[in-house]
């Protein structure tokens, strides 16, 4: 598939660049800063993006572009450090700036009299606001290069004379840039790009690489619940003969009331034969009996979790040679530092990531990973046409531990049915007020103590039972979902009506950072 390539030299916003161009219609990647683009690789590239970086220019250890890249012969662009590092290799220079531009700016237009630049503003104004986030500026524009825009203080687009090589030192690809789509898609315009990009031509193409990696062996997929491992499973269904796709569920007795039946009820609706409902609930909760600290919790579910799998997936008959099959997203390859973008910032703790089955298949190169190029917002409506109900496919985020990090402290069986009541309660409440889309991720949190309260005449200790839900773009961040207070004040009586065991509610109002999504 043609594509623009976006060089990531650890920008923030290196993902976003390619979300906009995909929402145009333009297919782009992301591959680390220094990809040497010879033979196949660079076969389909028609534009390249050099994207932002926490980098200066003259820094020790300042990524640089590998010859190769600015030699394929196609435009390019380079966004904020993307344009400096541009300038430096074409023999102009970058400084530390007394005047630093952070925010929104105005972009004001410069004469210019290059036809190709005037493709590049094609639909542009004279002056709008960009969002700018730089120390370092340009202080000498390289030779045959021309500024065709300026901010207050210094050049903000920039064009090379003779080609279609162009800078901006603003980031056109966050939301409070204006015209910011515009440009990138003029630019995907200049690269000669065809407007085909869409989730059913990536579904169909996808099934045909599907298809010739996994010839006619089996493959087993590990399904949790959530959209991404579901939307795998509906896929592999859908290309592959369903006797050769195996399904596996494990049930910790972590996950939510219904969960485990909703699940395996809709596998069999997509055409599963080969389904495993592993019922470990009694094991989970016993591996972690008498355990308060939440990361001693988590290492024995992960653990318990591994061996489970491992258990099962002998008692299935599998030889070895099947393939393994992992929901893994674009955020998840970016953010992991694997085969995209070289500066990560997190490694996944899901404990899927790096189980030894999963490394074990790695090595041998049977790992399927059809999402893997995909954004959360592209699987949801792949899902959707893949015949999945929308209320699994807009699903909010689940953490792999379940309901064990949401009940602070010690977990007991009648702690995790209590809290289940309560999660359905919510959860059904806000997506009866039709207030569930608007979230990132809502649920309940049962705390340790017990807070006293009147029933009749008496009185009496009951559980506080905390509320959260968040907005949010990937969870890095997140903050406090401005909850309408009459439904709020309706949910939380019904909490305590419906649920004898809880005698209190409370909101939490903290935003990501200083405190995190879940509670533990
Ligand atoms: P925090 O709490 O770190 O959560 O702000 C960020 C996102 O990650 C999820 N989360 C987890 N997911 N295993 C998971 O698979 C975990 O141990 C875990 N802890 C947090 C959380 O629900 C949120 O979406």
């Amino acid at each position: 598939m043609e594509k623009i390539v976006i060089l990531d030299f650890g920008g923030q916003t290196t993902q976003l660049i390619g979300r906009r161009l995909r929402e145009g219609g333009y297919y782009a990647e992301i591959l680390p800063h220094d990809t040497l683009f010879d033979g196949s690789i660079s076969r389909d590239v028609r534009g390249l993006i050099l994207s932002g970086s926490p980098y200066s220019v003259y820094e020790e250890g300042a990524p640089r572009p590998h010859a190769s890249a600015l030699e394929m012969g196609v435009p390019v662009l380079g966004i904020c450090y993307g344009i400096q590092v541009l300038n430096y290799l074409q023999g102009g220079r970058v400084e530390a700036s007394s005047f630093r531009e952070y925010g929104r700016m105005e972009v004001q237009l410069q004469e210019y009299d290059l036809a190709h630049v005037q493709k590049l503003l094609n639909g542009l104004p004279k002056n709008w606001m960009s969002w700018m986030s730089h120390g370092d500026s340009i202080v000498q524009v390289a030779p045959g290069w021309r500024v065709v825009g300026r901010s207050l203080e210094h050049p903000a687009i920039l064009a090379r004379e003779d080609r279609p090589w162009y800078g901006f030192q603003f980031h056109p690809e966050v939301s409070h840039s204006e015209h910011g789509n515009r440009l990138l898609w003029n630019f995907a315009e200049i690269c000669g790009m065809p407007r085909e990009w869409n989730v059913e031509t990536f579904q169909r193409l996808e099934q045909d690489r599907v298809l010739e990696k996994v010839g006619d062996r089996r493959v087993l997929i590990l399904i949790s619940g959530g959209v991404d491992s579901s939307v795998a499973a509906a896929l592999l269904l859908k290309t592959l003969p369903p006797d050769r796709v195996y399904l596996m569920y494990i049930d910790t007795g972590f996950m939510r009331l219904g969960e485990t039946e909703e699940v395996a009820r809709q596998l069999k609706r997509l055409g599963a034969r080969n389904i495993t409902v592993v019922d470990a609930r009694r094991r989970f909760l016993q591996a972690i009996q008498g355990v308060s600290d939440p990361e001693e919790k988590r290492r024995r579910i992960g653990d318990t979790f591994i061996r489970v799998q491992e258990e099962e997936t002998r008692r299935l008959g599998l030889d070895g040679s099947e393939l393994l099959v992992q929901g893994t997203l674009y955020t998840d390859l970016i953010e992991s530092g694997r085969g995209v973008g070289k500066k990560a910032h997190t490694i996944k703790t899901h404990h899927n990531v790096s189980s030894p089955l999963v490394l074990e298949k790695r090595e041998k190169g049977l790992i399927v990973e059809p999402l893997a190029l995909l954004y959360k917002d592209e699987v949801r409506q792949m899902g959707r046409n893949l015949g999945l109900p929308d209320d699994l496919v807009d699903r909010h985020p689940f953490p792999g531990p379940g309901l064990a990090v949401r009940i602070l402290g010690e977990v007991t069986e009648q702690k995790l049915d209590i809290l289940r009541r309560a999660d359905a309660l919510f959860i059904g409440e806000l997506r009866r007020r039709r207030l569930y889309a608007q979230i990132w991720q809502a649920f309940a949190v049962l705390l340790p103590v017990q807070s006293v309260g009147v029933t009749g005449d008496s009185r009496q200790y009951k559980y506080v039972l905390a509320l959260r839900a968040v907005t949010s773009q990937d969870g890095m961040s997140a903050d406090v979902y401005p909850f309408p207070i009459a439904d709020l004040l309706e949910i939380s009586t019904l909490l305590v009506n419906s649920i004898p065991e809880i005698g209190r509610v409370v909101y939490d109002v903290s935003s990501k950072p200083p405190a995190t999504i879940e509670w533990e």
